[in-house]
């Protein structure tokens, strides 16, 4: 096969190129507030996992971790985001602590996203890794929206906390990222302006002067 075909977009859709486009600004951050049952079944979750896998990684490091939280391990979510707030917060208020483990039971799929960064001195190193982690979840959250469902990221200051780390057994060189949330959308909120191109693009002159 030479280079071209290699890398030609499949030839069994008629447009792939508006496909993709279509696809990638349809996606919109639906929060887990927003997001009900039903969540995708078995075979479908695994078609969106299985769309990390095609993420640029350099190195092939397979770098990026996923952790499922199923609903019956959502209240050990739920006690880390209370215990994290305590540490961050001695005053906290039942309230606040009652808000914090909330959070866990929100949204049908929710699994934590988090980078294996490497060994110190690695070839591919923890930013590398970072940008393939991210890559991955973009391809999980556009398969996700291809099947019809919402999903959005989430963070937090929970996400370098103590308990989190160690709900999640991450090791001294994994670094938790945010949370993927997937679900059906129940509503939406107000979409964000995306920017113009000339805000993020530039272009470098071909010559020195000014
Ligand atoms: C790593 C990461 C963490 C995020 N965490 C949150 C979050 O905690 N809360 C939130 O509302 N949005 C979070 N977002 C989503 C962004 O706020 C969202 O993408 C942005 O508002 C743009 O909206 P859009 O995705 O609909 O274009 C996160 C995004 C990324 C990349």
């Amino acid at each position: 096969m030479d280079a071209r075909a290699q890398t030609a977009a499949p030839a069994d859709t008629e447009a792939p190129a508006d496909l993709a486009t279509a696809l990638i600004h349809a996606r919109r951050t639906v929060l887990p507030k927003r997001l009900g049952e039903p969540g995708p079944d078995a075979a479908q979750l695994q078609r969106i996992l299985e769309a990390a896998a095609a993420a640029p990684d350099h190195g092939e490091r397979v770098p990026w971790r996923f952790t499922l939280v199923p609903r019956g391990a959502r209240w050990r979510l739920a006690e880390a985001f209370a215990q994290a707030l305590r540490e961050r917060d001695a005053n906290a208020t039942a309230e606040e602590l009652s808000q914090a483990r909330e959070k866990a039971f929100r949204s049908p799929v929710l699994m934590l996203a988090s980078v294996d960064l490497g060994s110190e001195g690695d070839e591919i190193p923890p930013h590398e890794r970072v940008l393939a982690t991210g890559c991955a979840l973009q391809n999980l959250m556009l398969a996700a929206t291809g099947m019809g469902f919402g999903s959005s990221l989430t963070s937090g200051q929970a996400m370098a906390s103590r308990p989190l780390r160690s709900l999640f057994g991450l090791g001294e060189r994994e670094q938790a990222l945010c949370f993927l949330n997937i679900g059906t959308v129940e509503s939406h909120r107000k979409p964000r302006p995306r920017p113009a191109v000339e805000q993020y693009l530039r272009t470098l002159a071909d010559n020195e002067s000014r």
